[in-house]
């Protein structure tokens, strides 16, 4: 635990590139915010002191992050002056109390908890100030950082101020960088705005400490890991990266995928080992699936518990608040939301099952609808164990079928059935 740490996420910029209503960090990849992705690797980096600079009119920003990191500390930039003056509202809770800074940009999600880590402990070695860059020979519009003989950090300069030359350059600035707190303060104290956008940048800092003899050091990871979302197609990017990233996880985990790149996981999606899951499946948040299930093809999975040994699809639809027991069948076309199902109970064909609990090994029939909703309320349905509901019919909720109940197809069933009945409502045949 790095307890002498501060992390300072700059989350005040206004994100106008990306179009739509919701705050640029809060939107989502692989259904967790940009901030979120931040917040998680600076916690998984062990760092607990958190402050995020963020604009006053950030109530949703903040709300997210205290879901995330109850004890983070808000600090609000009144004016979006540039990045140094972000991390000048700072300061203040900072000076004195802790000994070493690293400043991140809460649209860089693709950030490991590792390299948090490298920036940290570079800063151990005598060394004041440490960047992290990355190398892009395309043209770009990062900031470039210039380096001495020894391939010592000297300057950055900004692309608006960049000279043609300097625009050549292939070392970019990641806006992540690590700072001595003492040292930090004296800098942030002497950046000015004298540039082409009169903005305060943080990047100034690295001039003015070698200027001052201050000793500075860059380290350099791959781009994909420091990509900025600035706009909808940035985000398309990180998303593929990100995707990626869990496939090769969940394949070194013992999870096989047929076709990972048909694949699409949450960033929380929890799967254990011998589970197999078909081309084109997609989890939603909050999902773990226990050993050796098999998830078919066209299935879509969210918020939901599943134990061993369970078959779900093709095409299903498992929503939030479903729980199955182990070797619980799902198949085709079939809808949960809010169950609970017991081991070895087969849902096969057609179906919605909502609010409700299904008893062992009970076997519900192709069409079988539980009728949980009113117009007003929602209602529960229970079905004990080794039962067996006929096709198409409906359980008008709150019903109670008890154990080793039959129920004749086409039933539309409205009242209680005790244990052990054969149950039909079904129309007398006229033929004439
Ligand atoms: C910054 C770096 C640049 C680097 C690039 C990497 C500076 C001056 N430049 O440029 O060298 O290559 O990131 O993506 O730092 N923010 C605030 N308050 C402000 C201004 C910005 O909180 O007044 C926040 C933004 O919300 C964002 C971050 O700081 O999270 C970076 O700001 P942005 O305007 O995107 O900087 P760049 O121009 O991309
Ligand atoms: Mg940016």
């Amino acid at each position: 635990m790095h307890i002498d740490t501060v992390a300072i996420i700059l989350a005040a910029g206004k994100g106008s590139r990306m179009s739509g209503n919701t705050p640029k960090v809060l939107q989502k990849l692989a259904g967790r915010s940009l901030i979120n992705h931040v917040i998680t690797a600076v916690k998984q980096a062990e760092i607990n002191n958190i402050i995020c600079v963020c604009s006053s009119d950030s109530q949703s920003l903040q709300d997210e992050v205290r879901k995330i990191h109850p004890g983070t500390v808000f600090v609000v930039q009144k004016k979006q002056l540039g990045t140094a003056d972000a991390v000048k509202a700072a300061l203040p809770a900072i000076q004195g109390v802790m000994q070493k800074a690293v400043v991140l940009y809460a649209d860089t999600p693709l950030l490991q908890p590792h390299t948090v880590n490298e920036v940290l402990s570079t800063l151990d070695r005598d060394t004041q100030l440490a960047i992290l860059g990355f190398a892009l020979d395309k043209p770009n519009n990062y900031g470039k950082i210039l380096c001495d003989e020894e391939s010592n950090p000297i300057k950055i300069c900004e692309y608006a101020d960049a000279s043609e030359e300097e625009k050549k350059i292939q070392a970019c600035n990641s806006g992540i960088m690590g700072f001595k707190v003492d040292v930090l303060s004296e800098l942030i104290n002497s950046i000015d705005n004298n540039n082409n956008k009169q903005e305060y940048y943080l990047t100034d800092a690295l001039h003015i400490a070698v200027e001052r003899s201050y000793k500075s050091r860059l380290l350099m990871v791959v781009r994909d890991e420091v990509l900025g979302v600035n706009t909808i197609e940035d985000l398309v990017v990180c998303e593929k990266i990100f995707q990626n990233r869990i496939r090769k996880k969940m394949l070194q985990n013992g999870v096989m995928l047929k076709a990972p790149e048909t694949v699409f996981f949450s960033a929380d999606t929890h799967i254990e080992q011998g589970v197999i899951i078909e081309p084109y499946v997609t989890f939603g948040n909050n999902v773990h699936i226990m050993d050796d299930c098999l998830i078919r093809s066209f299935s879509y999975i969210e918020g939901a518990q599943i134990g061993k040994g369970c078959v779900i699809g093709p095409y299903a639809r498992v929503r939030m608040g479903t729980e199955l027991e182990n070797n619980v069948h799902i198949g085709n076309f079939v809808e949960t939301k809010k169950v609970h199902i017991q081991s070895g109970a087969k849902v096969n064909h057609l179906t919605y099952l909502g609010d409700a609990q299904i008893g062992q090994n009970t076997n519900i029939g192709a069409g079988t609808i539980t009728c949980n909703y009113d117009g007003v309320k929602k209602s529960t349905t229970i079905i004990e164990k080794n039962s067996f509901i006929g096709s198409n019919t409906s359980l008008i909720a709150p019903v109670k079928i008890g154990e080793n109940v039959k129920i004749g197809a086409g039933s539309v069933v409205d009242k209680d059935v005790k244990d052990n009945t054969l149950v039909i409502v079904r129309p007398e045949r006229i033929d004439k």
